[in-house]
């Protein structure tokens, strides 16, 4: 009998990840709380909110789930890792105490800080009287605000200057624009270069990096807009050298992994440091503890190897000794998104030409609903279409050929995910 695997989360990531389980001789069922349409399609939707870890415990002993793979951040922080293993589930993901990584900017920054990992100079601040005397005695130069908590990715204010970082101060500690997670600010120096990512799987003690990937921020083509959760990717990245991801691998995420054993929290589960690259050196910008999306996508599609087997290996401590084997062949993914996000947009649209796309290209769901009159939209990001080729070039044009199939009120994408004009 194979395994019931339970996810959480309702993006396109989940999609891709429960598509990639499904290939598994090992996996019986996958079931995605809540899921969408996408994932509605091969394996079991679950109608749970993802912040809710008593319904999610609940339901794994209901549903007799064998193992949870964590995608999202949410759940984690909230201890559902700790859990699900304390009734002997095997988990890949994070405990809580692990889970701050992510969950706590003024944590992560400290133990940066302790454990000699290149980060932006900062200071910590609970009382906002406290805060606003400390930007009132910096220069005024540019400074970055950022809301400690979880955020949705939305929670760092870049400032020009100290005007901007009082009113960022305002906007997260007084107005509480992100809620809870403003309870504490980190301020920090601005750092000038160009940003990358690095994932890395990880069982508490070894870590395996992920090819490269390159996500796209910004809502319009040619990096213009607003900052969304990401409008498409690209794997390999053309930017990302040998030389730069080992020198991530030994500066950020060697140190990080023992530095969490140290502490006495292992981290199990997928860290995903965002780092700025600087003619100062290699700073880490934060820390992700799951799998990014639209990153995901790419990455599920160059995947060789069965994805269940490398999980419960790192889950069990065994790293080490499975092989994880992905495509030479780039992969290319583009986000068709509900026009006006990451503002207001409407939804309830149906979804035209699903049936038209190649056999080898995949569609993964994000913002979709089943109703009566077929798959219509029901949030922001809808679908990434995800194609690979034998050149980047070659996977871009297929996925956007198919791209170009499917049609919705309001369908927007950006034109320009993996066109690369420059090799930096
Ligand atoms: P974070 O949530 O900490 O990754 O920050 C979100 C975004 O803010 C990053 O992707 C950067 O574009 C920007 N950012 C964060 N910290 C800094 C910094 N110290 N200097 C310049 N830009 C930053
Ligand atoms: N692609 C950005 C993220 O998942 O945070």
């Amino acid at each position: 009998m194979g395994a019931r695997v339970l996810l959480v989360g309702m993006g396109a990531r989940e999609h891709a990840v429960a598509w990639k389980l499904t290939q598994s001789p090992d996996v019986e069922e996958v079931f995605v709380a809540p899921g969408n349409a996408g994932t509605a399609q091969i394996a079991t939707n679950v109608p749970i909110d993802p912040k809710d870890i008593d319904s999610l415990i609940e339901a794994a002993n209901d549903l007799k789930i064998d193992f949870y793979l964590a995608t999202m951040d949410d759940p984690q922080p909230l201890g559902l890792v700790d859990r699900l293993r304390e009734r002997g589930l095997p988990c890949y993901g994070p405990t809580a105490a692990a889970a701050q990584i992510e969950a706590s900017k003024a944590w992560s920054k400290q133990f940066m800080v302790d454990h000699g990992i290149t980060t932006a100079i900062h200071r910590t601040f609970r009382d906002h009287n406290d805060a606003v005397a400390y930007v009132e005695s910096l220069p005024d130069a540019p400074i970055v605000v950022k809301a400690s908590g979880l955020a949705a990715g939305k929670g760092a204010l870049v400032c020009d200057d100290r005007e901007g970082a009082l009113l960022a101060l305002d906007t997260i500690m007084i107005k509480r624009a992100f809620g809870t997670a403003g309870d504490q600010v980190v301020i920090e120096e601005r750092l000038q270069g160009w940003e990358t990512s690095t994932h890395a799987i990880c069982d508490g003690e070894t870590a395996v990096l992920t090819p490269s990937a390159t996500d796209y921020k910004r809502a319009l083509t040619g990096d213009r807009g607003l900052n969304t959760g990401g409008m498409g990717a690209y794997s390999p990245s053309i930017d990302v050298t040998t030389a730069l991801s080992k020198a991530i691998e030994q500066e950020v995420v060697k140190p990080t992994i023992e530095g969490m054993a140290a502490l006495g929290s292992p981290f199990n589960g997928t860290l995903y440091p965002g780092l700025m690259i600087t003619d100062r050196g290699n700073y880490v910008l934060e820390y992700n503890a799951r799998l990014g999306d639209p990153e995901a996508q790419v990455l599920m599609a160059r995947l060789n190897s069965d994805l269940f087997t490398i999980c419960r290996a790192a889950a069990e401590g065994g790293l080490s000794s499975v092989d994880i084997s992905w495509s030479k062949e780039p992969a290319v993914g583009v986000v068709i998104a509900s026009g006006g996000y990451p503002r207001e947009y409407t939804t309830g649209h149906l979804i035209d030409g699903l049936d038209k796309i190649d056999e080898d290209v995949q569609v993964f769901h994000a913002g979709t609903a089943l109703t009566p009159k077929g798959v219509v939209t029901n949030g922001g990001r809808v679908l990434t279409v995800v194609a690979r080729g034998p050149t980047l070039a070659a996977a871009r044009a297929k996925a956007y050929e198919n791209a170009q199939f499917i049609r919705f009120e309001g369908a927007y994408m950006r034109s320009d995910i993996a066109e690369i004009e420059e090799i930096r």
